[in-house]
């Protein structure tokens, strides 16, 4: 298999992943990025035109090796299968190693090395694999989505109440395209030394009482804050009919929040990318605006 490819990204068609193609594309031409896909069937009309697809899955380790073949810089985008996910991104580190990449990025999470939530588990062992690699390397601990926020707009809408676990922490998130962005930035940084290792978060912290009141004046509403107990909090997010875990993991990570797990106030974000980051209310307006 040849290709002028150089860079080349995993989870391709996942919301980041699409994101940092379109943005890698962008900046180098779709002739040198390829989006590894765990269904190429998902990817027809996707990227931009000139942007190589290839087949990977993160649990088939004979379709990685052929999907990295020729690879020279990957960016790993950690997979959403909680608890499958070290094995997983083994397979992919592996692929990695043996197509001899130059460079290979990671999406981790923020402080992953000392931070409090259970979804930190799989992040450090998966540094640590790379880490034993051996490979040049980039860690991207990409702190929260405001989006994994906005996606609570609908129903808090919906019963006049905008509820989470959080209390008063202060939370440092940005735009998923600020993220996407800061990877291929990092990605294509051809001065990066061995082992790099990025705190990404929002340059301003908030708490979901101010999220509320934004919310509430960007829709002439009032739609209070109200904390509820992280068990109970789960609870209403599984009445509302999501996965147990998937419940299980918000909750846990509002509850570190309230302690202030998803704060950060290096802003190596916005140095990275050269800019302010997205203020949380443009992406609640981005939201409101469907
Ligand atoms: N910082 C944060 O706030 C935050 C929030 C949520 C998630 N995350 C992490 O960041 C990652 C990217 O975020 P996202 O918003 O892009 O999540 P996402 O849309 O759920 O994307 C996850 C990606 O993982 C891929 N994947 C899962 N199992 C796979 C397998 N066996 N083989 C190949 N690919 C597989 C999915 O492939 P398909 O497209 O085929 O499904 C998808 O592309 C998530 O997976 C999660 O680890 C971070």
């Amino acid at each position: 298999m040849s290709t002028s490819s150089r860079f080349f990204i995993t989870g391709a068609t996942g919301q980041l992943g699409r994101l940092v193609v379109a943005e890698l594309a962008r900046r180098v031409g779709p002739l040198s990025v390829t989006a590894i896909v765990r269904d190429p069937a998902r990817a027809a009309g996707l990227f931009p035109a000139g942007v190589a697809v290839r087949a990977g899955d993160y649990d088939q380790p004979q379709t990685l090796a052929a999907a990295l073949e020729g690879a020279e810089r990957v960016l790993l985008i950690s997979s959403n299968a909680l608890g499958a996910r070290v094995a997983q991104h083994q397979n992919v580190i592996d692929a990695a190693k043996r197509a001899g990449v130059e460079r290979l990025a990671y999406t981790s999470v923020l402080h992953a090395d000392t931070s409090p939530l259970g979804l930190a588990e799989e992040h450090r062992q998966t540094e640590a694999l790379i880490a034993d690699s051996g490979l040049p390397h980039t860690l991207l601990r990409n702190g929260w989505y405001t989006e994994n926020y906005t996606a609570s707009i609908p129903p808090a809408l919906q019963h006049g109440a905008f509820i989470g676990s959080a209390a008063q922490g202060p939370i440092s998130s940005a735009a998923r395209a600020d993220y996407a962005e800061a990877a291929a930035i990092a990605l294509l940084d051809e001065q990066a030394g061995e082992r790099v290792v990025y705190e990404l978060a929002g340059d301003a912290a908030y708490t979901l009482t101010d999220f509320a009141a934004e919310l509430s004046r960007q829709t002439e509403r009032q739609i209070p804050y109200v904390d509820l107990p992280p068990a109970d909090y789960r609870g209403v997010l599984i009445g509302a009919g999501l996965p147990a875990p998937l419940a299980e993991l918000l909750a846990d990570s509002d509850a570190a929040a309230a302690g202030g797990a998803l704060f950060d106030g290096g802003r190596a974000l916005s140095k990275l990318l050269g800019r302010p980051t997205t203020p949380f209310a443009d992406t609640i307006a981005q939201a409101l605006k469907g």
